[in-house]
């Protein structure tokens, strides 16, 4: 894990073969969704671990059936509110909790309109309350422009004032880290790379595509459905 010289407290996993290698298999056009839902499982473990290791530990005694000896409990990993934001980051979730498996999940589905403006409409919120001992960890895979997550941050402020704010993604582009950061200089952003820029649509590059759809099948539209719209 390495620091991003650009801003301070976004860090990346350039420095992980392990985790370059399933960032790889997920940017490969020719991965079907089971590989790519799996992809993104191993990445919230495996990141999620790597989150531990930036995490306030205690150290306590502990009997061994032949003496007493120190032992640590990393005591932030009992305390940690995940927020899944709809629809990618459920198999992110399903990862993360492997590792902080006490904790309480929030979700929000927020969806991003066409560009230009892509605009936010949040239609589903369900957050538990938030501790002052808790870390927050926002699983969204792909931090674009970075407009759905300013939101989801401004909503999740509401349940309460979390010792950490971190959000945790696959990749992100400048632009969204710029726009988070410039409204909520104290958030976190942990993601395996940054990637170069966002292009008219709102698309990371290099990226990986449309994460929600690469993982679950592409959304059709119903015309009886009256607010059918694309989740990200
Ligand atoms: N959401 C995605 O799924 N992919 C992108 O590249 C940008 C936003």
């Amino acid at each position: 894990m390495m620091e991003d010289k650009r801003w301070k407290g976004v860090y990346s996993f350039e420095d992980s073969p392990f985790i370059m290698e399933i960032l790889t298999e997920l940017r490969d056009k020719d991965t079907d969704s089971i590989s790519f839902r799996k992809g993104l499982v191993k990445l919230g473990r495996y990141m999620g671990y790597e989150l531990t290791k930036t995490m306030e530990v205690e150290k306590i005694k502990v009997e061994t059936p032949l003496e007493e000896t120190e032992g640590v409990v990393a005591k932030d990993r009992k305390n940690v509110v995940i927020i899944t934001v709809l629809r990618a980051a459920i198999p992110l979730m399903e990862g993360l909790i492997k590792v902080f498996e006490n904790a309480r999940v929030g979700i929000i589905s927020a969806s991003r309109g066409k560009a230009p403006e892509f605009e936010i409409e949040m239609k589903y919120v369900k957050v538990p309350q938030i501790k002052p001992e808790d870390t927050l960890i926002i699983a969204d895979p792909m931090i674009a422009t970075g407009s759905t997550l300013t939101k989801v941050l401004e909503e999740v402020k509401k349940y309460g004032k979390p010792k950490r704010v971190i959000i945790l993604g696959v990749l992100a582009a400048p632009e969204g880290i710029e726009r988070i950061k410039k409204e909520n200089p104290e958030v976190e952003i942990f993601v395996t790379k940054v990637d170069r820029e966002l292009n008219k649509k709102g698309y990371i590059l290099p990226g990986l595509g449309d994460a929600g759809d690469r993982a679950f099948g592409a959304p059709v539209k119903v015309s009886t459905l009256p607010q059918m719209h694309t989740i990200e």
